[in-house]
């Protein structure tokens, strides 16, 4: 990980300065940095030593703080990573077009690589997350929303980041296509369960962990699983309650919603639904030769639940 924030420091630098002073502001915050890790650990588990490992990893960084730029004007953000969001501080303009450096940024160094197949994955990821963003868009203050459109959502705009991580390690490592597709299917289940739990936490979470603002997904009328499981459960006042919630996006109540959630047992079959995915995870490796790099992958899909931040 030290390699790879050296890539990422290294690959920063251009002659404009509010560029620099844009992305430095978002990555020095820090992150987790979980898509490089993933990537770097699915790396391992396969015995992949090279460094194309690093660079891969600092590009999968790159795409991630490109869609949390673009991310937070969208949603209207004011805090990320535990500080002023980017487009708080900077605006939305500059937010937006540091995004796009990033972004192209990214597709530079993908060349390195001089592997089609990676280009393929990353081109395509891409893309798809847009895809997922756009449909979130066209989702906003539709409380009927079901799981289904909820899913397809979640699997787009988070989940198929986590699914290239750990594919193109498959891809560097030269496994066999079987093998890719467990990589694949490892990160795609990680992915959902992730944001699974990021949508529980944005209610039943702890700003000063989380690092952003609970009640975002209310106020942005976003229709997730705590609240579609929420309605379905409810009596029907509390139920139209909700839905008069997400269609105004209007926090005023949030206490009472975040009461709701819980009393329904919303908010535990919410993590339930992330405890199957992470368990489909966990499944996608049992083939895999045992090493600390598996056991790695493994203790962060059976650790996924307990996050905080
Ligand atoms: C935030 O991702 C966006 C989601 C997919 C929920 P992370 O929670 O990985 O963000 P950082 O990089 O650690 O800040
Ligand atoms: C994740 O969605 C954003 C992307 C993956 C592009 P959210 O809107 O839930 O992420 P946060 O909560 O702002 O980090
Ligand atoms: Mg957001
Ligand atoms: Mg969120």
């Amino acid at each position: 990980m030290v390699a790879v924030d050296r890539v990422i420091a290294a690959r920063l630098d251009t002659g404009v300065p509010l560029v620099s002073h844009v992305s430095k502001y978002i990555i020095a915050a820090g992150g987790k940095r979980l898509r490089p890790a993933l990537l770097l650990l699915m790396a391992g588990t396969l015995g992949y030593t090279g460094d194309q490992r690093y660079n891969l990893a600092a590009v999968v960084e790159f795409i991630h703080t490109a869609t949390l730029l673009h991310d937070d004007v969208v949603d209207e953000s004011t805090l990320r990573r535990g500080r002023p969001t980017a487009n708080e501080s900077f605006g939305n303009p500059a937010s937006v077009l540091v995004g796009d450096f990033l972004y192209s940024r990214a597709f530079q160094m993908m060349l390195d690589a001089d592997n089609m197949r990676v280009m393929q994955i990353l081109a395509e990821a891409t893309n798809v997350i847009a895809e997922g963003e756009v449909l979130q868009l066209m989702n906003m203050h539709d409380a009927s929303l079901n799981e289904a459109a909820y899913l397809r959502v979640i699997r787009s705009k988070t989940a198929k980041l986590f699914e290239a991580s750990t594919r193109l390690a498959a891809v560097l490592a030269g496994a066999s296509a079987v093998v890719e597709e467990s990589c694949a299917t490892y990160g795609q289940a990680l992915g959902t369960a992730f944001q699974v739990i990021d949508d529980v936490l944005d209610y039943a979470g702890d700003a000063t962990e989380t690092g952003k603002n609970l009640g975002d997904d209310l106020r942005e009328g976003k229709t997730t699983l705590p609240l579609i499981l929420a309605m379905q459960r409810a009596q029907p006042d509390e139920s139209a309650l909700v839905r008069a919630a997400i269609e105004a996006g209007d926090t005023t109540q949030l206490p009472l919603i975040v009461e709701i959630v819980r009393q329904t047992g919303a908010l535990d079959a919410t993590r339930a639904a992330a405890a199957t995915e992470a368990q489909r995870a966990i499944d996608a490796l049992r083939d895999f030769p045992d090493n600390s790099h598996r056991r790695g992958l493994l203790h962060l899909a059976s650790q996924l639940l307990q996050r905080r931040a």
